[in-house]
């Protein structure tokens, strides 16, 4: 039995459509018929229609209740899959859009966390997280919301949504107040955009781990960077072929990283929009990329390594 850690996966993206359909019932609140398809999964084609997809599945999240359920569910499914430590990126300006304040959104997620590790023994900690399309005021915004409220499950600060929209530079402010605050930061780069846009990231912010950096492999230089930084990457294949960013696993650069020395780890993106989990992500290596267990378990050592948990609860788990 291989045991599982996961870095990379965005809370609100965790929701199943089940689980949507059913606290938009709670809230009385109705939905888009066409974000589901007839089979009961979300719809969406584009990157850009997955990230409406997202924004409307996240909208019916308006409690703090509903955020401990979210939380709860997940990391119940997780430790379902020998998975016994996960970071979930939370996102305060989805929160925020459904109504919710930073601290509500917190407290949900707190409770989530707590209550999974009462009854399925999983450690579960938040990245809290600004969305770059949103632009660099209200990153500093959810910045200042961390900073101005520190919590011991909050580990880490980081940046998703269109890595094509404004510069890394932009959003320096909010970075650097998170990292002097003694928060590690990871940042998606090299997803939806080339290597430049992950030197540009290295550049201009203060991050320990990338989101994806699957495209670093299209620069040598970058590649040698990113082991000269000691950058961790958070690849999530399932998502990579589900966005196109790459046509089908035998053209997906994870093993090519892995060999050239990069540090590699598993993760499932937002599992219910990309047909995964992280106990499939962990499948895909061992089919595709033909890793043996060992190997596996061998990630599980790099990503608990490189996660973002204090030294204590990391000692406990490796
Ligand atoms: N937000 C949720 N999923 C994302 C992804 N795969 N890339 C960028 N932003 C995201
Ligand atoms: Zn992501």
């Amino acid at each position: 039995m291989v045991l599982k850690a996961e870095l990379h996966t965005h809370l609100e993206g965790t929701a199943s459509p089940e689980l949507v359909k059913h606290l938009a019932h709670r809230n009385t609140m109705s939905l888009p018929t066409d974000l589901f398809n007839t089979d009961d999964t979300y719809k969406w084609t584009t990157f850009l229609e997955f990230l409406k997809a997202y924004d409307l599945a996240s909208s019916v999240i308006k409690t703090p209740e509903d955020y401990r359920d979210v939380t709860y569910d997940y990391l119940k499914q997780c430790a379902q899959q020998n998975t016994i430590y996960v970071e979930v990126m939370s996102s305060p300006d989805h929160a925020a859009m459904a109504g919710m304040g930073y601290q509500d959104h917190l407290d949900g997620i707190v409770q989530g966390i707590e209550d999974a590790q009462r009854d399925f023994d999983i450690i579960g900690r938040i990245i809290v997280t600004c969305v770059r399309h949103l632009g660099p005021e209200r990153s500093l915004v959810v910045a200042k919301q961390i900073t101005g409220a520190l919590h011991p499950f909050v580990v880490g600060f980081g940046m998703g949504g269109d890595e094509n929209a404004h510069h890394p530079s932009d959003f320096a402010p909010a970075f650097n107040l998170c990292h002097e605050a003694g928060l590690p930061c990871n940042v998606h780069a090299g997803e939806m955009a080339g290597p430049e846009s992950v030197h540009a990231a290295l550049d201009h912010l203060p991050v320990k781990r990338i989101g994806h950096g699957v495209r670093s492999i299209e620069d040598s230089n970058l590649v040698q960077r990113l082991i000269d930084q000691n950058i961790t990457l958070e690849v999530c294949p399932g998502s990579n072929i589900a966005l196109g960013v790459y046509p089908n696993f035998a053209e997906h650069p994870f093993l090519k990283l892995k060999d050239a020395g990069c540090k590699v780890t598993l993760s499932s993106d937002d599992p219910p929009f990309f047909n995964t989990s992280i106990s499939r992500e962990y499948g895909i290596a061992s089919e595709h990329f033909a890793l043996s267990d060992d190997e596996l378990i061998d990630i599980t050592r790099t990503s608990l390594e490189n996660s973002f948990a204090d030294q204590k609860t990391k000692d406990k788990l490796l």
